[in-house]
């Protein structure tokens, strides 16, 4: 049986990443490729947990809520209902809405980047993306869609922090280019243009 490929998006809040997701995997399904979307943080035990944190529900410090991202990342792929892992053996081919880099790049404003990259060894090892695609946008775009389509803003969402995530992306991306396969989509641009550049980075590079 044929792996399939796991695939993530990156980006900052509102870089478009669940659009794109959609119209990836309505791409794949009409050349019969199979494949399941999934996110981070997920629904399950740990990213529950995360959801009520990034609500502003619960608190935490910032260490322990970078070691329950790791936690849930674990659970994602490894658990034994619905784990990204096993669906990758299997043949399925899965699209995932943020994983590690989004630890590297969240996380590092206020944990240190080199004791988070070492708490996401262990998921690296154990899967590592065929492709991040990361949708870049400016801090400032993102804060004008988030502010647009929604009521409540989350955690992360100020222009300031999202604007050193975005740094921290493009910095994590540098130091691991010879082991990581980075895709940057520029992502002012329409739906429909981005979707095209990123089938053809798939399609050509990836499946
Ligand atoms: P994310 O999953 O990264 O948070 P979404 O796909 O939910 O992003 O998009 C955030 C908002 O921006 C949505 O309202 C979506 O319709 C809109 N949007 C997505 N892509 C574009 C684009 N290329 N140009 C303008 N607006 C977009
Ligand atoms: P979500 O509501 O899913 O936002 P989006 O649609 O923009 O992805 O919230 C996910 C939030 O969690 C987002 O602000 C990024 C943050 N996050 C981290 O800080 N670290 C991580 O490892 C992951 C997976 C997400």
């Amino acid at each position: 049986m044929e792996r399939g490929k796991f695939i993530v998006f990156e980006g900052i809040d509102g870089s478009g990443k669940s659009t794109q997701i959609n119209l990836l995997a309505e791409a794949l399904k009409k050349r019969s490729i199979s494949c399941r979307t999934t996110l981070e943080p997920t629904f399950g035990m740990v990213g529950s947990v995360l959801h009520d944190i990034l609500s502003g529900k619960m608190s935490a410090d910032p260490k322990v809520v970078a070691s329950l991202f790791v936690a849930d990342r674990l659970d994602h792929i490894l658990n034994q209902t619905d784990g990204v892992l096993k669906s990758v053996e299997n043949g399925e081919t899965v699209i995932c809405d943020r994983y590690y880099f989004s630890s590297y790049a969240y996380q590092s404003v206020e944990v240190p980047r080199d004791w988070v990259v070492s708490a996401n060894r262990m998921a690296a090892e154990t899967l590592r993306p065929d492709a991040t695609i990361f949708i870049d946008i400016s801090a400032e775009t993102a804060m004008n869609r988030i502010s647009k389509n929604r009521e409540n803003t989350e955690l992360y969402e100020t222009k300031e922090r999202l604007s050193a995530v975005r740094e921290g992306y493009f910095s994590a991306f540098e130091l691991m280019k010879d082991e990581e396969r980075i895709f940057v989509v520029d992502g002012n641009r329409s739906i429909d243009e981005i979707a095209e550049e990123i089938q053809k980075i798939v399609f050509e590079k990836i499946c």
